[in-house]
């Protein structure tokens, strides 16, 4: 799987999945556009590419605004020529959104808002202005990153939920009505990765239970989403578009009972 000869670029590139999906697609040899609303952490993950022999540059792009999204994407044109791929990852995850959106009885309605407004707006505006790029580039590949908790609900973050959800439907009405162009847009729904973000917000027994529901023996790391994140973009998933691709470690697989029942006959083996 080569990404030689392709421009690509990532929002929410400066920590977590976005940071991962920047350096793998730049060790697969895609020239990157890593962007960030925090333009000083853009900047260290373009440079720790470049340092390892890749090529990157760096741009602020928050996805909250319009004109920050054209530019950024008109930059990654003017540096590199074209835009091929869009790792269209960013999303509302500020401390008040995840801290205050707790319930439908208590969420803030300012903070269901502003969840819907940069999740979902910022990411169909970052698919409007990578369709256009990649009308001008002879087509591409979009990736959104959406969350299991789009595909099934959880007992938390009903606003993040629903505009992960919004995210899913996103995909396939991007991947319906631009195929024909030779655009594809796909997403990934990762289940709990382990970044530096969740390690600081998130209580230490809530990691674990996700831990524990996964059909594989560990919590999802950035890198596993960002090698497919690749996959996506790369000629090799030439005929993939409209899907939402969980990258879960079989969290969704199992019936509600799964991780309960396996410590019963774990601790019950004879
Ligand atoms: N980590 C997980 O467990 C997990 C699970 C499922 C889905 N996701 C999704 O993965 C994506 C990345 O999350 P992460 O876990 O890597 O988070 P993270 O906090 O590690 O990184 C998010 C990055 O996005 C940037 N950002 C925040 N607001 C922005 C904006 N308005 N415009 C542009 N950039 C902005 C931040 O500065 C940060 O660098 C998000 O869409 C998130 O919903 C994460």
């Amino acid at each position: 799987m080569s990404l030689e000869n392709k421009v690509a670029m990532v929002t929410g590139g400066g920590s977590g999945i976005g940071r991962a999906s920047a350096m793998t697609m730049a060790a697969k040899g895609a020239k990157l556009l890593v962007t960030d609303l925090n333009l000083e952490s853009a900047e260290a993950v373009a440079a720790e590419i470049v340092a390892a022999g890749g090529t990157a540059e760096a741009a602020v792009c928050d996805i909250g605004e319009e004109d920050s999204i054209r530019d950024a994407i008109e930059t990654a044109e003017r540096r590199f020529g074209k835009l091929d791929v869009l790792h269209n990852n960013a999303a509302m995850l500020s401390d008040e959104a995840l801290i205050g959106d707790q319930d439908i009885l208590t969420v803030p309605v300012h903070v269901w808002d502003r969840i819907m407004e940069v999740t979902v707006r910022g990411t169909m505006l970052g698919c409007r202005h990578a369709v256009l790029a990649m009308r001008r580039a002879g087509g591409g590949s979009i990736i959104n990153t959406s969350s299991i908790n789009g595909i099934r609900a959880a007992n938390r973050m009903p606003a993040y939920s629903v505009s992960k959800c919004a995210v899913n439907m996103l995909t396939e009405v991007v991947a319906s009505m631009h195929g024909r162009e030779g655009i594809r847009c796909n997403a990934v729904a990762p289940s709990m990765m382990r970044t530096a973000t969740l390690e600081r917000l998130v209580p230490k027994e809530i990691i674990d239970y996700n831990a524990d529901a996964a059909l594989l023996d560990r919590l999802g790391q950035p890198e596993d989403v960002a090698k497919v994140v690749a996959f996506l973009a790369s000629d090799d998933a030439a005929y993939i578009t409209g899907h939402v691709l969980p990258v879960d470690g079989g969290t969704m697989a199992h019936l509600p009972t799964y991780d309960a029942e396996r410590r019963y006959l774990l601790a019950n083996a004879r």
